[in-house]
């Protein structure tokens, strides 16, 4: 089981609850899909992702981007609890939507970069240093169901 300590719980709310999900969300959903171009492919109803400013100018990747973040949410307010917080999200991601677990660390890689660039000097490396380790347990929580 993930051990948190009160300095880790305490980095924790304080970064994300700066977090606007609705406009980190997009930001972070819209990174992945332009650098890294093939994640395009689990997104194929979302309608043109033909460029960086479709990508960035699409409602439908906004909307997912805010649902997205939305669930990380849930892993914020559940920090003991993460691997069974996304249980059914890992389920669902690995048996039907087939997305390559790797991706999940791409997103977590974009949402770092995203949330660096928005905080700067309000995201110290030692508060980078917690965030880093929520991504893994993140990442290693949504990938459970793969293995
Ligand atoms: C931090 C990582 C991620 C989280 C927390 C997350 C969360 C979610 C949530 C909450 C949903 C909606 C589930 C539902 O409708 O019941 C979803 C759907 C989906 N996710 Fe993820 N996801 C993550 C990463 C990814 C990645 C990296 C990809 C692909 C590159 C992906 C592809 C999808 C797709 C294709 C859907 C269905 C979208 C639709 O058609 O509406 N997810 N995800």
């Amino acid at each position: 089981m993930v051990e948190w300590s009160d300095a880790e719980r305490s980095a924790i709310s304080g970064i994300w609850g700066k977090v606007n999900v609705d406009e980190i969300g997009p930001q972070a959903l819209g990174r992945v899909l332009i650098v890294y171009p093939w994640t395009q492919r689990y997104f194929g109803s979302f309608g043109d992702l033909s460029s960086a400013a479709a990508i960035l100018g699409n409602p439908k990747v906004a909307a997912h981007g805010k649902v997205v973040l939305n669930a990380l949410d849930k892993a914020v307010k559940n920090l003991d609890n993460i691997k069974g917080t996304y249980s059914n999200l890992s389920q669902l991601h690995c048996d039907k939507l087939n997305v390559d677990p790797d991706n999940f660390r791409l997103l977590a890689d974009c949402l770092t970069i995203v949330v660096a660039t928005k905080f700067g000097a309000a995201f110290p490396p030692q508060v980078q240093a917690t965030w880093q380790k929520l991504m893994a347990v993140v990442v290693a929580a949504l990938s459970s169901r793969y293995f």
